[in-house]
């Protein structure tokens, strides 16, 4: 069976790049852009694996992590993109563009995305407490897939659950029932992991009191219920159109189940990270839980989106990118430059025309990068225009 082959052949694969890296020196360019406060708070901008790395072999941080999630992109072969509306003193409010959020068919194979899933796997492993849990969040398409690449890094003996969320919203086919939940794999590092108990409601049979000696019982406006030990199977909302929360980037998840997350799993002051962050909903929950938060992502949209999210001030936190971050060159006296020119040799730029989020000195910007030109000496120079530097995201 082509699958089965691909399985192990992503994770074979994985494991000798796994050790290659973890051996060698690390090459992961990290540096920290900004930082406020004391707190262990950071945000980076990057490859995850490099970032990973980066942890391990920078910063000392293999065995330090309590908990954590991820929601890396499902095998969907969609193109996920954002709206945004950019505010210019010069030009005025610009119309909704969009731009990618992140593109979710870029893995050529089921054998190259298992492959990366897997190292990523390991890299977290080696970064969990002996106490610390991994959430992995993911949809029908691959998640008997991840399972035994779980068992296989972590250990079968070291499943603790798989939590089905389920949820309304989306449409539903003719010829299935509809597809309404995903799914959350969570193993532990070792079996002395951290575990809240976290309890629910449940109904009594007639919303009627059962009166049961030692039972204690409560009642709300649908009726008489008892506390009970929470199920595996979560019935949560999304993030709804209108909802306070919801930031605009596409597939953000509800702060709801990312609070059961860690709830149960970290205490106050525990260090929680999401290595493919998205909005940053995993650092607003922690930073509301008071824990410590980590978070990475390789799309300047996102980076943009958690600064906006978090509060530096209250919350303190770093920011790092990896080395191909354009180096604050773009100097902003005012809220519009077109045309300025300048040497742009370490961006790394697969479209030429395409809208780009950088940060720079001044906080985050979009940057359309124009023309590509050789200068007298040879160099490759880009011009490049700035189209603002204050901007929403448009929710649709
Ligand atoms: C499903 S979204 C996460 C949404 C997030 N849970 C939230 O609530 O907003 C997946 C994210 O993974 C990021 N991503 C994909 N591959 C990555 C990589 N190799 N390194 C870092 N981030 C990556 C994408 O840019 C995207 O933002």
């Amino acid at each position: 069976m082509k699958e089965l082959t691909e399985l192990i052949n992503a994770y074979s694969e994985a494991l000798k790049e796994y050790n290659l890296l973890m051996s060698g020196e690390a090459d992961a360019d990290f540096r920290q852009m900004d930082s406020w406060g004391e707190e262990r708070n950071e945000m980076a901008l990057g490859d995850n694996m490099e970032y990973m790395l980066h942890l391990i072999k920078d910063c000392g941080m293999a065995s330090k992590i309590q908990v954590v999630y991820i929601d890396p992109p499902f095998y969907t072969k969609e193109k996920f993109m954002s709206s945004i509306k950019l505010h210019s003193e010069i030009l005025g409010d610009s119309k909704v563009l969009k731009i990618g959020a992140y593109d979710d068919h870029i893995s050529e194979s089921l054998e190259v995305y298992l492959k990366n899933l897997a190292i990523r796997m390991m890299l977290i492993r080696t970064l969990l407490k002996d106490s610390g849990t991994v959430w992995v969040h993911l949809d029908r398409r691959v998640t008997h897939y991840a399972r035994i690449l779980m068992d296989l890094v972590f250990g079968a003996d070291n499943f603790v659950n798989e939590i089905i969320w389920t949820y309304k919203s989306g449409g539903a086919s003719k010829k299935t029932f509809a597809r309404k939940h995903d799914n959350i794999l969570v193993y532990s590092k070792t079996d002395q992991y951290k575990f809240n108990i976290l309890q629910e409601k449940s109904y009594n049979r007639g919303f009627k009191p059962y009166r049961f000696k030692g039972v204690k019982e409560y009642c709300d406006e649908v009726g008489w219920y008892t506390l009970v030990n929470m199920k595996d199977v979560w019935q949560l909302d999304m993030v709804g159109r209108t909802s306070a929360e919801r930031s605009g980037y596409a597939t953000q998840k509800p702060e709801k189940l990312v609070e059961r997350i860690i709830e149960s799993c970290s205490d106050p002051g525990d260090i929680c990270a999401d290595f493919y962050a998205g909005s940053g909903t995993l650092g607003a929950v922690c930073a509301r839980l008071g824990r410590g938060w980590i978070l990475c992502d390789n799309n300047p949209a996102a980076l943009v989106c958690q600064m906006e999210r978090l509060n530096k001030d209250k919350d303190g936190f770093t920011v790092k990118a990896s080395g191909d971050w354009p180096e604050g060159k773009a100097e902003m006296s005012g809220d519009l430059i077109t045309g300025y020119e300048a040497d742009l040799e370490n961006v790394t730029c697969s479209d030429m025309e395409q809208l780009q989020k950088f940060m720079t000195e001044d906080g985050p910007c979009f940057i359309r990068i124009t023309k590509r030109v050789s200068d007298e000496t040879g160099r490759r120079v880009y011009g490049y225009d700035i189209l603002g530097n204050r901007f929403e995201q448009v929710i649709e």
